[in-house]
């Protein structure tokens, strides 16, 4: 299956390439750079919402789940990237929003029955729901006196997953999506669709909570993460199945047993569900290999893994995990692209590019706007992605302002790492390439080897050690055979006759010798 062996790419559609100088990335400017990513190696694309939308969270407010954004181009826009993609064999996934809607779908409007509406309780809302965005999850409206539910933004009404019609508006809309050829759905918020419901009240968060419950002070138990959900996703695959389309969900489940279930009991729910647990975790041998290790021993059989090093919503890996340390940053991109599983690379990972500064008149993400401490905003992650290093940095003409600013780019561009053997980008294809190449490293069995300090060494089937010395102190290891690749790229093709030296920071794919 394409998705288990490939590689995919996901592209936050607003900051890709602007194709028309508006400041504003579009769909004609990501079919303009299929180049890069075929060159890359990639197969499929997930793109970020594309769909019409007040932009109140940036397109998670959908209000036409059948249209594309103007901002972004035209539905005929999108039929030609998705052509233009299929001749270089990569696939477009689009981002389904099926939890809420936009305030402004004429579904709210006209179908008050696709949403939860309820009565206020003692003058105040139903229940004590949290929005995951701060404050109550209910908002009053002033000519009926009820309350609607939003587990986002006001301006995002959560759908009424208990009524049928809903559920059948959605069958009709993956398949008007899957008759124009997209190759499935990257499912937003894929854990919370469902609500419990008689909406009982969530219970309080404890010292136990992780820090996510404890800043809501309250456990999500009825709100969300409602096992009902699963018969969604059991629905979805029968839609989706004839058409042989992908669905990759957004489970934000942070107990690896119960992520497991959204690959269904007989592997008919989601075929890969992202891994928040490894996401969450510091860029630590003693915290990710134990997450790995306990990833694989609990996945069901002939389920598939799936990892990433970040997304439009947390800070680049180069920030948030190691904070420029050029070693380990090589070493984040050789893990995701050597552990079994899918590796989805976030636009601009292939550069290690880090978050951009953003100076609070430039803040357009509602969290960012909340200017609450606790919560960073993620307008960061979200910067354009830099193609050259001329002013514009290749994203808009130069002298067009983007809509957001541009990172610091020093040496962060695809131009100039194109250029450099020894670059990010080089290291990112490479990996890719050896990865297409070699079945152990696509098929193969993960074996933990030595995990122990900062060092982390695994093997992939028969053929492949992974070595990664995430630690502060040189580190060692017996093994024999041939380094295809290393982060010091000048350590390629060297020969490990008895022991393994890595430096702080660094990593290899080292080939073994047979017996
Ligand atoms: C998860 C999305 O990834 C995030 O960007 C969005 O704000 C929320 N869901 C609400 O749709």
């Amino acid at each position: 299956m394409w998705w288990r062996d490939g590689v995919l790419y996901q592209v936050y559609p607003r900051s890709f390439a602007d194709s028309d100088g508006d400041g504003v990335g579009d769909l004609r400017g990501i079919t303009a750079h299929l180049a890069h990513l075929e060159w890359l190696g990639v197969d499929g694309l997930w793109l970020n919402p594309t769909f019409p939308s007040p932009n109140a969270d940036w397109g998670f407010d959908v209000s036409d789940y059948c249209g594309v954004h103007p901002d972004l181009g035209t539905l005929e826009d999108l039929d030609e990237l998705v052509a233009r993609a299929g001749e270089r064999g990569i696939k477009v996934l689009l981002d389904l929003v099926p939890n809420h809607t936009s305030d402004q779908h004429p579904w709210f409007r006209e179908r008050r029955d696709f949403y939860v509406w309820r009565e206020g309780r003692n003058g105040g809302p139903p229940n004590n729901w949290m929005s995951n965005f701060g404050g109550p999850a209910w908002t009053r409206d002033e000519a009926s006196g009820l309350w609607y539910l939003h587990n986002f933004t006001p301006d995002q009404p959560d759908l009424d997953w208990w009524n049928e019609e809903v559920r059948e508006a959605f069958d009709d809309i993956l398949r008007f999506w899957m008759d124009r050829g997209i190759a499935g759905f990257r499912v937003d918020v894929a854990h919370g669709i469902v609500k419990d419901r008689e909406l009982r009240d969530n219970p309080a968060a404890t010292e136990d909570d992780n820090e996510h419950v404890r800043r809501l002070g309250q456990r999500l138990e009825y709100s969300m993460n409602r096992d009902e959900v699963h018969d969604v996703f059991r629905r979805f695959r029968s839609v989706t199945d004839p058409y042989d389309g992908v669905l990759l969900g957004e489970t934000w489940v942070l107990d690896l047993e119960r992520l497991m279930r959204f690959y269904g009991d007989d592997l008919d729910e989601l075929h890969l569900a992202f891994n928040f647990v490894f996401l969450l975790a510091d860029f630590e041998t003693a915290q990710l290999a134990p997450i790995v290790a306990q990833t694989e021993a609990l996945l069901p059989e002939h389920a598939w893994p799936t990892w990433t090093l970040g997304n439009h919503d947390m800070a680049r890996f180069p920030t948030r995990w190691t904070r420029g340390d050029p070693g380990l940053s090589r070493c984040a991109l050789m893990l995701l692209l050597t552990l079994r599983g899918t590796p989805v690379v976030y636009y601009g990972d292939e550069l290690a590019m880090p978050d951009a500064e953003i100076p609070p008149d430039r803040v357009v993400d509602p969290v960012g706007l909340l200017d609450d401490p606790d919560r960073p905003g993620r307008d960061g992650a979200r910067s354009p992605m830099p193609w050259t290093a001329e002013p514009g940095a290749g994203f808009s003409a130069p002298g067009v302002e983007p809509w957001l600013p541009l990172g610091e780019l020093a040496g962060v561009n695809v131009a100039e790492q194109k250029a450099d053997p020894q670059s990010a980008l080089h290291l990112t294809r490479d990996l890719i390439a050896l990865r297409r190449a070699e079945e152990d490293l696509r098929g193969g069995s993960y074996e933990e080897a030595v995990v122990e300090d900062g060092l982390w060494a695994y093997r992939r089937g028969d053929g492949f050690l992974v070595a990664l010395n995430l630690g502060s102190d040189p580190a060692s290891l017996p093994a024999e055979g041939t380094i295809a690749i290393g982060t010091r790229r000048e350590r390629d093709g060297e020969s490990v006759a008895r022991s393994l030296l890595l430096a702080p920071g660094e990593g290899v794919v080292l080939r073994l010798a047979r017996a």
